[in-house]
């Protein structure tokens, strides 16, 4: 594994090379945001389209703010209880952002992520470093170096910071301006709730209204992500292991030697810290098929949904109460 320290990994950057790099969600493949190379780098490593955009990390606001074109009232209150943490703010970008970052949008995500080592080489960098999860577009995120190094081998410079703490993606949430105040939508759903964001801001007096929307990113294009290298099947709550698995191997085209039954724990914060490296664990330590049922007192749960987006988007099939095949 090519590990690399905190000014290494600011020399790599600056020259146009990417670094994989620790946060609090899960660990990212940095690339600095005025190095058009490494912008470049980013997209040719993950293979991933170019209508996805990227996020920008920074370690202050002043940096976020510096970055963004308008900067509201509802992003300061958000980014001084939330930063550093898991939360990535979408706001109108700046003209001297790159648009390979976003896309094209003339808006940018911006984060602050709670990791003491990427902190540390945050402040050494001008701007901030733009990084998605590094792992190849559409798989599993790494929470550890060690999955980062499965990923890529050599070819990508690792900045060691142990195993993600909370283990799923930031929370992205944009801000718009109604009549009467603010809206809050959350496109990604992750730790930060939008129970908990209205409680932020309804103790700062702030009048927003905070709900779940459709993401502005290419909608659609992105319903399979996340996956792991074997399928992954969603079931009802209750099942006969038995009963199901003719049918089961009938819709996936092959045999099924050695299901993996997996229980998720009761505590969700728990279970997104455990839940990627769950999903790779399970192939390398020999099954073919990853089993999960689904609960209708998690599904409920507002802290269960980040966890259920991206096994939702991570699954393979889904099968209905009524045992038919979802789409
Ligand atoms: O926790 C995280 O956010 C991790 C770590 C490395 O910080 N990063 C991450 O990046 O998950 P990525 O590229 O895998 O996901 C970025 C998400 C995508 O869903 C993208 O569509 C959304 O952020 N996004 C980025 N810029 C956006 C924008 N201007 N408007 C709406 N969504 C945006
Ligand atoms: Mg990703």
């Amino acid at each position: 594994m090519k590990t690399v320290t905190i000014a290494e990994a600011k020399h790599l950057l600056e020259k146009g090379d990417v670094v994989a790099i620790p946060t609090e969600t899960v660990y990212g493949l940095a690339g600095w945001i005025f190095s058009e190379e490494g912008l470049k780098k980013i997209f040719s490593t993950k293979e991933r389209p170019f209508f996805d955009p990227l996020i920008v990390h920074v370690d202050t606001i002043e940096k976020a703010k510096a970055l963004s074109s308008e900067w509201t009232p509802v992003h300061e209150a958000l980014a001084e209880v939330c930063w550093p943490g898991p939360l990535t703010l979408i706001a109108k970008k700046h003209e001297k952002i790159n648009s390979l970052i976003t896309s094209g949008l003339d808006s940018v995500g911006l984060r602050c992520p709670r990791h003491p080592e990427t902190l540390a080489l945050l402040a050494h960098i001008e701007g901030g470093l733009a990084a998605p999860s590094a792992n190849k577009f559409g798989k599993t995120s790494p929470t550890t170096s060690q999955h980062v190094f499965e990923e890529f081998a050599e070819s990508v410079a690792i900045l060691e910071g142990g195993q993600s703490d909370i283990g799923i993606e930031s929370t992205v949430a944009g801000v718009e301006k109604t009549a009467s105040g603010w809206k809050v939508l959350i496109y990604r759903p992750g730790f930060y709730t939008a129970q908990k964001l209205a409680e932020i801001l309804n103790a700062k007096k702030i009048e927003a209204e905070v709900t779940y929307a459709e993401s502005p990113v290419a909608p659609g294009q992105l319903k399979h992500h996340y996956m792991p290298n074997i399928p992954l099947i969603i079931l009802p709550e209750q099942y006969e292991w038995s009963e199901l698995q003719e049918k089961i191997e009938t819709k996936l085209g092959q045999k099924c030697h050695s299901p993996a039954f997996w229980k998720l724990p009761d505590d969700a914060h728990l279970a997104s810290r455990e839940l990627y490296q769950n999903l790779r664990e399970f192939s390398s330590h020999g099954h073919d098929l990853i089993l999960i049922s689904r609960s209708a007192q998690q599904l409920e749960s507002e802290d269960w949904k980040g966890i259920w987006n991206r096994l939702s988007k991570a699954k393979t099939f889904e099968m209905a109460d009524d045992f038919s095949w979802m789409e």
